[in-house]
């Protein structure tokens, strides 16, 4: 049994990144975000613990992948080294951005989507290829545009469809 998931925010077109930020201001997504990743390892590439100002995400062992040392934080040099550090039955969520993305797909069981909406014509960051046929979304909650957030939204949980 995996006990890897992956959580994620992008838009229909995968634009998940605009200069080394989120490209959206959806404070409820936040909450859902810290939800699905609190008292788990977290994983993430350099560049985004930089747009989280190198302050690790409180109440989660903070994991990143770097060729350089970082602070308050396990560095990792490689992702073959974080596959092998992670204790057998602990719970561990991917969090971006598109390398760790792409390195931690073929190994996780659960995927975490926020769907959205709108387009972001300078997003210069993506989400990788997936082929959607392996996975089903188990889970839907929708979120509409308001005073609070400059987009609706839509959080959804997809399973790896066991053949
Ligand atoms: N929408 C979302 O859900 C979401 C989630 C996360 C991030 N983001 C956005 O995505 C952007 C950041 O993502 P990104 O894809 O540009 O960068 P990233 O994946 O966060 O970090 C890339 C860095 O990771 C390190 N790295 C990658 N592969 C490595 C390897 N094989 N060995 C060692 N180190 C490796 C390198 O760091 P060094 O150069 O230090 O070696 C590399 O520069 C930001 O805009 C952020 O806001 C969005």
């Amino acid at each position: 049994m995996l006990k890897g998931a992956l959580i994620v925010a992008m838009t229909r077109s995968g634009v998940i990144g605009q200069q080394g930020q989120l490209p959206w201001h959806l404070p409820d997504e936040l909450q859902w975000f810290k939800q699905q990743t609190l008292g788990r390892i977290i994983i993430m590439g350099a560049r985004t613990f930089e747009s989280l100002h190198y302050r690790p995400l409180k109440g989660r062992e903070n994991w990143v992948l770097s060729h350089h040392p970082q602070p308050q934080v396990k560095q990792f040099n490689a992702w073959s080294d974080i596959m092998n550090a992670i204790p057998q039955d602990a719970e561990w969520v991917a969090i971006g951005g598109a390398s760790i993305y792409r390195y931690a797909l073929p190994h996780v069981s659960k995927l975490y989507v926020t769907w959205v909406e709108g387009e972001v014509p300078e997003g210069d960051v993506f989400f990788p290829e997936i082929d959607w046929s392996a996975w089903q979304c188990q889970f839907e909650q929708p979120h509409a545009q308001d005073e609070r957030h400059d987009r609706a939204f839509t959080c959804c949980i997809y399973d790896r469809i066991q053949l």
